[in-house]
Parts: C-alpha cells; sequence; structure tokens
C-alpha cells in the first residue's frame, strides 16, 4: 500500500510543471501593440479618407494624437497648412479646412465651443 505514495508525487510533479508552462505561456499575451494611436480616428467626414491618405505619408497619427486638448479648428488648420508649406505635405488648399475639420471634431474636447471662441475672441478678446 505504501507504493501508492508515487501517485501523488507525480501529480504535483505534472502541476508543477502545468502551472509553470502556463505562466511562462501566459506573459507575452499581455504586450500592448502601440497601432490603435499610430491610425487616424475612423470617421464619417471627408477628412478623414484625405487624412489618412495624406497625414501618415511622413508620420503616424502619434502626431495628431500628442497635440493639446480642445485645439480649435483654425488651430488644426494652422498645424495642417503648416504641413503643407513647411514641409511640403502635397495637400491641395482646399483640402486643408476639410481635414482641419475633421481633426477638430475628431480629436478636440469641445471643437464647436473653441472655434467660436477663436473666432469671437480674435476681435473682442483685449480688454
Ligand atoms: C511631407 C511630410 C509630412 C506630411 C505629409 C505631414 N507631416 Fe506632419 N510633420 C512632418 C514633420 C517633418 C513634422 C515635425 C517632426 C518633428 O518635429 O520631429 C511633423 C509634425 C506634425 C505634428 C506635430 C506638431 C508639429 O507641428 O511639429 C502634427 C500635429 C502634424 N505633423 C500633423 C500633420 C497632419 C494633420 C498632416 C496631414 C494634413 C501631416 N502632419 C502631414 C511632416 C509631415
Amino acid at each position: 500500500m505504501h507504493r501508492l505514495r508515487h501517485v501523488p508525487l507525480f501529480t504535483l510533479v505534472a502541476l508543477v510543471l502545468l502551472t509553470h508552462s502556463a505562466l511562462s505561456g501566459a506573459a507575452p499575451l499581455s504586450i500592448e501593440l502601440p497601432t490603435e494611436t499610430a491610425r487616424f480616428e475612423p470617421s464619417p467626414l471627408p477628412g478623414y479618407a484625405i487624412a489618412s491618405g495624406k497625414c501618415s505619408i511622413c508620420h503616424s497619427a502619434d502626431y495628431i494624437q500628442l497635440q493639446p486638448p480642445g485645439m480649435s479648428q483654425s488651430q488644426w488648420r494652422g498645424e495642417v497648412s503648416k504641413m503643407q508649406h513647411a514641409f511640403g505635405a502635397p495637400i491641395d488648399d482646399q483640402e486643408v479646412d476639410v481635414i482641419a475639420a475633421y481633426l477638430a471634431q475628431t480629436y478636440s474636447a469641445e471643437p464647436r465651443a473653441k472655434a467660436a471662441e477663436a473666432s469671437g475672441a480674435a476681435s473682442s478678446g483685449t480688454p
């Protein structure tokens, strides 16, 4: 009867091996891929197709994601125009506003309020 000691010992060894392989197998699954910010946020706005096609020629959408929150449409327009003129992005003049509208509505917290503020505050902002 004492020979039955071997059965639980074997079971214990098997359990240790199973646990070990389960733990080492779980580690690679926790790697986070950076693709979510690297792509442009999908949107029905026409600027989405232009931005994902033309703004990712030189860099990923991370650059857009890293801009301060709440940028107005005119601030985005300035950014797009900078890409166009300073860095030579192949963007047509009529596309600048379309892209800026998409960026403001997709990446800014309060695009409408900020856009109104930007256009209204320019003349009456100084006391
Ligand atoms: C011709 C190449 C090119 C294209 C196309 C391009 N960019 Fe850029 N972008 C750059 C370069 C170069 C920088 C500066 C990188 C640095 O400073 O390290 C930059 C930086 C940025 C930044 C970071 C802030 C800044 O001003 O440096 C934002 C936001 C940005 N781009 C948005 C856009 C958007 C939106 C588009 C599409 C309308 C676009 N880019 C298309 C070259 C490009």
